[in-house]
């Protein structure tokens, strides 16, 4: 029986792979931000990695997003060395040129030289969303993308504020988890919103939702900077909080205040490698446009300065998915609903290890 020439090669973990191969596979199968929509719009390539496997963005002129492998297969040199040069990458080693399908369009050293078909990047499956260009390493054959539904970042009512991606030395389950937390923001956060007057969790239910889980979880916030709720004056102020986790990894959080003031902050951590991952965290609200983007990210930032410490310092580093290795309490329902999940989807032995 001869092989089928045609069918696309398997998807297999990368060489520096550093989660269980069966771990990786699981996580293959998801989409995950790549970079945000204006991070490739100045005409440069954005190198990152996901998965441990290097990889490399650009947008060509007609703004076709362009996701492969970051390798030229002539001598195993990272495209990121090189440049982009109209609609094509350049190498930096040899000058190979790759067009938008992958394919080596020259090859310098021999100008008559016939390109076989095979001399062609390694792309990989991206779609741009929302303002955010995701992207799949192992996706199902002729199924949508499965991406959030976040229509806040196509409304011109609300404006999207984002940072470039921070990285951090946690694994994404243990970020993602810390930020759907109802418990922590009396004790973690009382340099910001946190009020410590306030530590007692009310009860609240899990809702199972198409694409993950949804918690509504109102919060009497404390409000020393009137920045960030748009509420001069108020030493607290009334939070409706909706969570709604698109899983495995990604979660909008709609915070409403009193006047139909709405502050989205979305939390999508993307795994980098087995202990490493890369936030995108951003925010869209739909009012006080007049407010500097810098005070409102400079905001965010301190939030999150107060998290890492904590998150980064969790051990087992990775989320333990089996509920008896540590101890819940009643206002852990949605991390324990979380990590139900997880485990549904064929997570476990890095979360587990
Ligand atoms: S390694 Fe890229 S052109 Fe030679
Ligand atoms: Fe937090």
């Amino acid at each position: 029986m001869s092989a089928d020439l045609s069918a696309p090669a398997p998807v297999r973990p990368p060489r520096e792979n550093s989660f269980p191969e069966a771990e990786w596979r699981a996580l293959a199968r998801h989409w995950y931000p790549f970079a945000y929509s204006d991070e490739l719009d100045a005409g440069k390539p954005v190198a990152r990695t996901v998965l441990d496997e290097p990889l490399i963005a650009y947008r060509t002129a007609a703004r076709q997003v362009v996701v492969a492998r970051d390798l030229c297969i002539h001598r195993g040199v990272p495209l990121h060395l090189g440049w982009q040069e109209g609609d094509e990458l350049v190498c930096a080693y040899h000058g190979f040129r790759y067009g938008p399908d992958g394919r080596c369009t020259r090859v310098p050293a021999q100008p008559g030289l016939a390109i076989p078909k095979k001399l062609c990047l390694s792309t990989i499956a991206s779609v741009e969303r929302h303002g955010i260009v995701w992207i799949c390493l192992d996706p199902a054959p002729d199924a949508a993308p499965s991406i959030p539904h976040w229509p806040e970042l196509d409304d011109p009512a609300y404006r999207m504020l984002h940072d470039p991606p921070p990285e951090w030395a946690v694994t994404p389950g243990r970020q993602l988890e810390n930020f759907i937390d109802v418990g922590h923001f009396s004790w973690s956060h009382t340099g910001t919103f946190g009020n410590r007057d306030q530590p007692e969790v009310a009860p609240y239910e899990v809702r199972r939702t198409p694409g993950g889980l949804s918690v509504a979880y109102p919060y009497l916030a404390a409000n020393p900077d009137a920045t960030a709720t748009g509420l001069a004056g108020a030493a607290t102020v009334q939070r409706w909080m909706t969570y709604d986790l698109h899983l495995p990894l990604a979660c909008r959080l709609s915070v409403e205040y009193e006047g139909g003031r709405r502050h989205c902050i979305f939390d999508a951590p993307v795994p980098v490698s087995r202990r490493r991952s890369r936030l995108f965290f951003f925010i869209a609200r739909n009012y006080d446009h007049h407010v500097p983007a810098e005070d409102l990210l400079a905001w965010e930032r301190k939030i999150l300065a107060e998290d890492k410490p904590i998150v980064e310092s969790q051990r087992p580093e990775d989320l333990p998915l089996d509920l008896t290795e540590e101890f819940h309490i009643r206002s852990d329902r949605f991390s324990a609903a979380f990590r139900d999940a997880l485990r549904e989807l064929g997570l476990g032995p890095a979360y587990t290890a």
